[in-house]
């Protein structure tokens, strides 16, 4: 049976973050029994960055699994023994949330080699990115993952992209200060584009799923 970790780095468990990974997941299961899918919330989990206690790095005994134990140790272990896997996180301030970025210091860091600065996960796997955002494709301030998505990219393999653009903030616009946009303009965009990205989600999922179910 091969396993996909989803990676919910969003705190809002029906927003937009939650709901493209829901279609992916969704997604993913519609091919068949073989391939379980499991979600996990960051927000739930009570961890740390990397501690810089070189655990990791130490001579005859490196690992390329984070060794500090928290709420997060199961969950790298997990992904260490997966066949898929899943970021998905809103932007904030131009970046992935604190909380996404925290866990990714975790995975990567004990990928990285200080004898030679290659990246080493304990196996490659497919990966997807997902973010979403207030901005457009035409007008944003997203890194996305920033650097960790080259050391994903070394280690794990070339990740795929999916970003859902100009997102609802909130549900209901007359009820928040939030005059810098436009309730009409942000419904015309919703309107055409989110079911459409939710599908983009789920034919991802079921694609990764398809991937690894040949793969076998
Ligand atoms: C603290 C905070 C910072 C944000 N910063 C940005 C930003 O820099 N760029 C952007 O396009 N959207 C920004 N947003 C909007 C969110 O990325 C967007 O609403 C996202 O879809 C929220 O995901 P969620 O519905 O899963 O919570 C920010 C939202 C919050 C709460």
């Amino acid at each position: 049976m091969k396993k996909i970790i989803i990676i919910d780095g969003g705190p809002r468990k029906t927003f937009n973050t939650a709901s493209m990974l829901k279609s992916f997941a969704d997604g993913a299961k519609s091919v068949g029994s073989e391939v379980e899918v499991k979600t996990v919330r960051l927000y739930d989990l009570d961890y740390k960055g990397c501690m810089s206690c070189m655990a990791c790095k130490v001579k005859g005994r490196a690992s390329n699994v984070c060794k500090f134990r928290d709420e997060l140790t199961p969950v790298l272990e997990d992904i260490a023994d997966a066949d898929g896997l899943v970021l998905g996180s809103p932007i904030y301030f131009g970046d992935v949330t604190g909380q996404m970025r925290t866990f990714l210091e975790r995975l990567a860091f004990p990928w990285l080699s200080y004898n030679d600065y290659s990246l080493t996960a304990p196996k490659k796997m497919p990966v997807l990115l997902v973010e979403t955002m207030n901005g457009t494709p035409e007008g944003n301030n997203s890194q996305g993952y920033g650097s960790m998505e080259f050391c994903i990219e070394g280690a794990l393999g070339k990740p795929r992209r999916l970003i859902a653009y100009n997102t609802y903030q909130v549900k209901d616009y007359s009820r928040f200060e939030l005059a810098g946009f436009s309730e009409e303009a942000k419904r015309n965009y919703r309107d055409e584009h989110w079911e459409e990205d939710l599908k983009k989600a789920f034919d991802c999922g079921r694609q990764m799923s398809e991937e690894l179910s040949t793969n076998k």
